[in-house]
């Protein structure tokens, strides 16, 4: 039943926002501006709008086989067939934090089977909506219980993953560059990372990509990850990794988590882990990843997550249940398990073997052993080739290859059928002075 004083608005026709000097008709929301197109998805509008039979799609942040199609794992198709016959499987709510068996299975993989920390009850462990879900999870945590102190700054890498930004912005948390990437040798700048490490204010939050880094494919050595650990221990910053490629890299899950684990060995007072099964487990729409919090013992981990329940809840209530069943059916089974690391050798090893066959395409016959060695020597799913943003435009425009701006390949987008074509598109546009560029 209507107030009086809503009954008096009905009546007289007008609405409350006249009262504000606002027009009869105007909406609250008029002054709403429209956001700038996400750029990922803008470039694969393009591409799909493009009808030239020729058109390569090397800006997809996903995995594509040798005829440029999505793949659905094999070992994915059986654990669906084994959920399809399972009769009493119900569509209820999974609990807040998670599908149980599916949070043990997730800290094994990151942490290793027989982790001292998981046997200790350390790792306060959340089922999220993917990575992004994981990332923005852990910043909302930080957000709200890292201290307020000058080191309260997440410290992302230059350049920066495209998302990272946007989602630690989102949850009200200050950042600032590292150090990453030299253009001239298209490698790590690994002194200049070190320095900052070392400046930046103790207990600084830093943001590192556990394998594959995106956008650049550059990731530290072991001995460099060494260093980086080092200092970070000694400095007391608290390392938070993104962890989007584990077994998609190398094909080898236990090298990609390599790093977390080294961080792990040297018992950081405090650790975070952004776990995402979009590319392992080719589950990119089904949202399925992990946020773990390493903490000092087994007590503070049971308060942090009984915070992170709390956040869950008035965020997404209760995480999707579909690519959690999944990825615990594999999991769970030795057989399956093996099976999905055969498939991550046929990925990683599909990618590998496009990375060397467009370096040698484009080295070949020019006497320029090791220009393009790059291509080799990152690893992932992306490669930052070096090519500027004319050079981008050239591509797209007139040989209908599509990359992102900054000059990054999705490496999957290439295969047998295209390699070859690419090369030469990039041969050509390799080769134009300014002058040339302005004029394509
Ligand atoms: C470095 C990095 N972090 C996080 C993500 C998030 O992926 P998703 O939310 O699909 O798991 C991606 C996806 O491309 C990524 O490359």
């Amino acid at each position: 039943m209507a107030t009086n004083s809503e009954q008096d608005v009905l009546n007289s026709g007008t609405t409350p926002y006249s009262a504000n000097g606002r027009q009869d008709s105007e909406s609250p929301l008029a002054s709403v501006p429209m956001a700038p197109k996400d750029p990922m998805f803008g470039l694969s509008a393009a591409f799909r709008a493009d009808t030239d039979p020729k058109k390569v799609d090397l800006g997809v942040g996903a995995y594509r086989d040798d005829n440029a199609k999505p793949w659905v794992l094999s070992v994915v198709k059986k654990a669906d067939e084994i959920l399809r016959q399972t009769p009493d499987l119900n569509h209820e709510y999974l609990p807040i934090a998670g599908l149980n068996e599916y949070l043990a299975a997730s800290q094994q993989l990151v942490f290793g089977k027989d982790s001292q920390i998981l046997h200790n009850h350390r790792v306060a462990t959340m089922q999220t909506i993917s990575g992004t879900g994981a990332l923005h999870l852990g910043a909302r945590f930080l957000s709200k219980f890292f201290p307020e102190s000058d080191a309260k700054r997440v410290h992302v890498s230059s350049p920066p993953y495209v998302n990272h930004l946007p989602i630690l912005h989102d949850a009200c948390l200050e950042t600032a560059f590292y150090p990453y990437y030299t253009p001239t040798t298209k490698s790590l700048d690994c002194d200049a990372l070190l320095a900052t490490l070392h400046a930046i204010p103790e207990h600084s939050i830093v943001l590192l990509h556990a394998c594959a880094h995106n956008p650049t494919g550059v990731d530290p050595t072991q001995s460099q990850w060494r260093q980086i650990a080092s200092v970070m221990r000694e400095r007391q910053h608290l390392p938070f990794f993104d962890s989007a490629y584990q077994g998609f890299a190398s094909g080898d899950l236990d090298a990609d988590a390599w790093a977390i684990r080294h961080f792990v060995s040297l018992d950081f007072p405090a650790l975070l882990v952004a776990q995402s099964y979009a590319k392992n487990f080719g589950l990119y729409g089904e949202r399925t990843g992990c946020l773990h919090v390493v903490a000092q013992d087994a007590d503070l981990a049971a308060r942090i997550k009984s915070q992170m329940e709390k956040l869950q809840r008035v965020n997404i209530s209760t995480p999707p249940a579909y690519g959690a069943r999944i990825a615990s059916t594999v999991l769970s089974s030795p057989a399956l398990f093996s099976e999905w690391q055969e498939d991550l050798r046929t990925m990683s090893g599909r990618i590998v073997e496009m990375r060397r066959a467009l370096r040698a395409l484009l080295e070949k016959g020019k006497g320029e052993e090791g220009k393009w060695k790059h291509l080799t020597e990152q690893t992932g799913m992306f490669c930052y080739t070096g090519l500027d943003p004319e050079q981008v435009r050239v591509l797209r425009e007139k040989w209908h290859v599509y990359l992102t701006g900054d000059g990054r390949v999705s490496v999957s987008g290439l295969n047998w059928g295209n390699v070859r074509y690419v090369a030469e598109a990039f041969g050509a546009v390799e080769g134009m002075g300014k002058a040339d560029k302005a004029r394509m």
